[in-house]
C-alpha cells in the first residue's frame, strides 16, 4: 500500500486486501444482500444508482439485494427481477455506477418457493415448493402478519425448468454487467426448502437423504457454473437458521455436506450465516460455529450475521472467515469501511424504513461521516 491511509489499514484485519479468485479485493467488509422493496413493478429504479454507489469503495465487494429469477419466484412487493429484457437494461446503469467507483458487484439470484401467495403468482396460481406443507403466518419487520397459501409440490419433471431459470438469471446478470452471482440458498426460500429435513418431505430422489435433499441446490450450482464460470459464482447458505419454518435436524451435517460438494465445483465463495442468527433479527449465544465448514471449504469463506467491527476483525485474525458480510450496519452507514478504519461512531439503523418504498427516506439519506454533526 502506497499511501498513509493504506499503511494504517494494514493494522485493521478487516481492511487488509484479499484475493478472491480473479478479484483483487482491497478489504474484507462486504455489503450483505439487503432487500429494500423499492424496485417498483419488479424493475430496478434509478434511485438504486445512488444507493449502491454510496456503498461502493474501490476494490470493495457488494452483493445486491435478492433478485427474482422468474415470474413464479417472487414473494414480496417491489423486489427487483432479472428475467426480462427491461429488468436487465434497468440494472445496467446501477452496475455501471458501482464499477465506475471500482467496486465488485454480485447479484443475488432468488426464488422464494412457498414464501409467496397468489397475489405474486402468475394467474394467481399456488406458489411452488419442495413440499405441499403450508408455511405458518409470519410477522414482518413492520409487525404486519403475512399469510401464505399452501404451496404446490414441484413434480420431478418440473425441476429442470427451475434449475434453468437460475441459469438464465445468471446469464442475464452477466449481461447486465454484474461480476458474478450469489445463489440464494439461505433463509427458508426455495433452495433451503429442498435442503432442510423439516420442510422437505419428498420420497423421490430430491428428498430423504442429505444427498437427495441437496441435489436441487447442487444442480443449480452446476448449471450456473456451466453458464458463467465457477469464478463468478458464490452461494449463500444458512444451515442453522430457522427462518420461514425452515429447520434442519442436523445443521452441521448439512453445512458440511454442502461445502464438501461445493468443493467439486470450485466456486468463488461460500457465504454462511452464523448459527447465532437463529431468527432474522436477534443474536443468540450458542455453542455451534461455522469453523468445521470454514475448514472444509477450499474456496473463499464469507461469514455474516450479527457482526460488528471488533467481532469481524477477530474472525479474520482467527481465520474463521476470509470476508465478513455486514447487513444492517452497512445499510445505515454507507461509508462503513471508512468508519471501521477510523473506529468512528456508527449511525443507527431504523427498522421502520427497511422495507418502505420511498426512494430516499431510509434508503439514501443515512449520513456519511463528513456530514455527521
Ligand atoms: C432490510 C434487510 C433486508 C435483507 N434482505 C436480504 C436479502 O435480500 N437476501 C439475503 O440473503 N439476506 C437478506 N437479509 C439478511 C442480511 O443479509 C443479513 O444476513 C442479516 O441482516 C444479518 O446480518 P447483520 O447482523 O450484519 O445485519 C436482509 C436483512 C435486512 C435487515
Amino acid at each position: 500500500m502506497e499511501n498513509k491511509a493504506g499503511e494504517g489499514k494494514q493494522c485493521i484485519p478487516l481492511l487488509t486486501p484479499y484475493k478472491m479468485g480473479n478479484f483483487q479485493l482491497s478489504h474484507r467488509v462486504v455489503l450483505a444482500p439487503l432487500t429494500r422493496q423499492r424496485s417498483y413493478g419488479n424493475v430496478p429504479q434509478p434511485h438504486a444508482i445512488l444507493y449502491y454507489s454510496q456503498r461502493t469503495t474501490k476494490g470493495g465487494l457488494l452483493i445486491a439485494e435478492a433478485t427474482v429469477i422468474s415470474d413464479t419466484a417472487q414473494g414480496y412487493k417491489d423486489t427487483p427481477g432479472i428475467w426480462t429484457k427491461e429488468q436487465v437494461e434497468a440494472w445496467k446503469p446501477i452496475v455501471n455506477a458501482v464499477h465506475a467507483k471500482g467496486g465488485i458487484f454480485f447479484s443475488q439470484i432468488w426464488h422464494v418457493g412457498r414464501v409467496s401467495n397468489k397475489d405474486f403468482q402468475p394467474n394467481g396460481q399456488d406458489p411452488i415448493s419442495s413440499t405441499d406443507k403450508p408455511l405458518k403466518p409470519q410477522i414482518h419487520a413492520d409487525g404486519a402478519v403475512a399469510q401464505f397459501k399452501p404451496p404446490r409440490r414441484l413434480t420431478i419433471d418440473e425441476i429442470p425448468q427451475i434449475v434453468n431459470d437460475f441459469r438464465l438469471a445468471a446469464r442475464n446478470a452477466i449481461e447486465a454487467g454484474f461480476d458474478g452471482v450469489e445463489i440464494h440458498g439461505a433463509h427458508g426460500y426455495l433452495i433451503d426448502q429442498f435442503m432442510k429435513d423439516q420442510v422437505n418431505d419428498r420420497t423421490d430422489q430430491y428428498g430423504g437423504s442429505l444427498e437427495n435433499r441437496c441435489r436441487f441446490a447442487l444442480e443449480i450450482v452446476e448449471a450456473v457454473v456451466n453458464e458463467i464460470g465457477a469464478d463468478r459464482v458464490g452461494i449463500r447458505l444458512s444451515p442453522f437458521a430457522n427462518y420461514m419454518d425452515s429447520r434442519d435436524s442436523n445443521p452441521s451435517a448439512l453445512g458440511l455436506y454442502m461445502v464438501e460438494s461445493l468443493n467439486k465445483h470450485g466456486i468463488a465463495y461460500c457465504h454462511m450465516i452464523e448459527p447465532r442468527m437463529k431468527t432474522a433479527w436477534e443474536k443468540f449465544e450458542c455453542p455451534e460455529s461455522l469453523v468445521l465448514m470454514r475448514k472444509a471449504f477450499k474456496g473463499t469463506f464469507m461469514a455474516g450475521g450479527g457482526y460488528d467491527r471488533g467481532d469481524g476483525n477477530k474472525a479474520v485474525v482467527e481465520d474463521r472467515a476470509d470476508l465478513v458480510a455486514y447487513g444492517r450496519l452497512f445499510l445505515a452507514n454507507p461509508d462503513l469501511p471508512r468508519r471501521f478504519e477510523l473506529d468512528a461512531p456508527l449511525n443507527k439503523y431504523n427498522r421502520e424504513t427497511f422495507y418502505t418504498s420511498d426512494p430516499v427516506v431510509g434508503y439514501t439519506d443515512y449520513p456519511f461521516l463528513e456530514n455527521t454533526a
